[in-house]
């Protein structure tokens, strides 16, 4: 299943672009409205994008009565994306939702300073407030992902979200002052591969849950190894911004990395990277 990350795409602006995905996933909803943080809250780096929105968004009451009737319409499954600043901020926004596809709790948002409490304490007060599926959203900068996988998994996680943004800084080379206004954002795009795979592989091996990966796809190539890391589904982030064909791209591709090694269907890929079989090249060998 193919999904856009939280924030990189609004569906009530390209609702063409939403309609190719499997799933859209919302910006992180809070309980009360976000300005966000000062501008420049984006910058272009040599090796990703970096942003500092600061979670900018209508608040929980105003997305419930005008933003989610209007995603309703666009007949795409929805996952709303669910953030606040204590477990029961969560919790409350997870008991008011009804009859969406999941929900997605951001644990793992670098751009705001007020403390949440751990992932696990947030997941048990939302599996309380809801029955529908839960999915946390983790970030690669904990020293040890699998361990939080593993906690929130036994706190009643339907699934996991992986990965989010890791905190970085730019510099202005006349000025050597910050770039962002905040100082520092979240870093994404190619670059983030390596931690994405790393942390699929660790918490797919440390958990059954199913794994929506993330973190700079841009080829089909680059879904196919999240879903051989482990992940069932897969969410176009940064590339989104850059390439509003990405989702039949993206698609496309990974059907032709997939058959191009031989796999009749995906789900066999999934978590291959855990396996020793022989390897799945079956390019012809030719005698030297
Ligand atoms: C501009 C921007 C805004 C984002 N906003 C959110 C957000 O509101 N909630 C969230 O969980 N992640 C947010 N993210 C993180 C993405 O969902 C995703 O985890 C991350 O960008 C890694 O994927 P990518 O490298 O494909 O972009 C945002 C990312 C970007 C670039």
């Amino acid at each position: 299943m193919l999904l856009n990350a939280s924030g990189c795409l609004d569906a009530l602006t390209a609702p063409e672009i939403a309609r190719r995905l499997d799933g859209f996933v919302t910006k992180t909803i809070t309980p009360l409205p976000r300005e966000g943080n000062a501008a420049p809250r984006i910058a272009e780096t040599a090796h990703g994008m970096l942003n500092a929105i600061g979670l900018a968004n209508p608040g929980r009451e105003r997305f419930l009565s005008e933003h989610l009737p209007r995603l309703r319409e666009l007949d795409v499954p929805l996952w709303i994306s669910v953030g606040g600043f204590c477990a029961q901020d969560y919790a409350d926004s997870c008991a008011a939702l009804e009859d969406v596809e999941a929900i997605e709790l951001n644990l793992s948002c670098p751009n705001v300073d007020e403390a949440a409490e751990s992932a696990a304490e947030i997941v048990t007060v939302c599996r309380a407030a809801t029955t529908l599926p839960l999915y946390a959203k983790l970030s690669a900068a904990h020293p040890d992902v699998a361990a939080v996988a593993r906690a929130v998994a036994d706190a009643g996680a339907d699934g996991l979200s992986l990965v989010n943004t890791l905190r970085g800084m730019s510099l202005d080379p006349k000025t050597l002052a910050p770039v962002l206004a905040r100082g520092t954002g979240g870093l994404s795009g190619p670059t983030l591969k390596p931690v994405a795979l790393a942390a699929v592989h660790a918490c797919f091996a440390a958990t059954a849950l199913p794994i929506v990966g993330m973190g700079g796809v841009t080829t089909g190539q680059d879904a196919l190894e999240l879903i051989a890391c482990g992940a069932r589904h897969v969410a176009l982030g940064t590339v989104l911004f850059s390439d509003p064909d990405a989702p039949e791209r993206v698609r496309d591709e990974l059907n032709r990395a997939a058959e191009a090694l031989g796999v009749v269907h995906l789900g066999d890929v999934c978590g291959r990277a855990h396996r020793s079989e022989k390897p799945l090249d079956i390019a012809p060998k030719v005698a030297a």
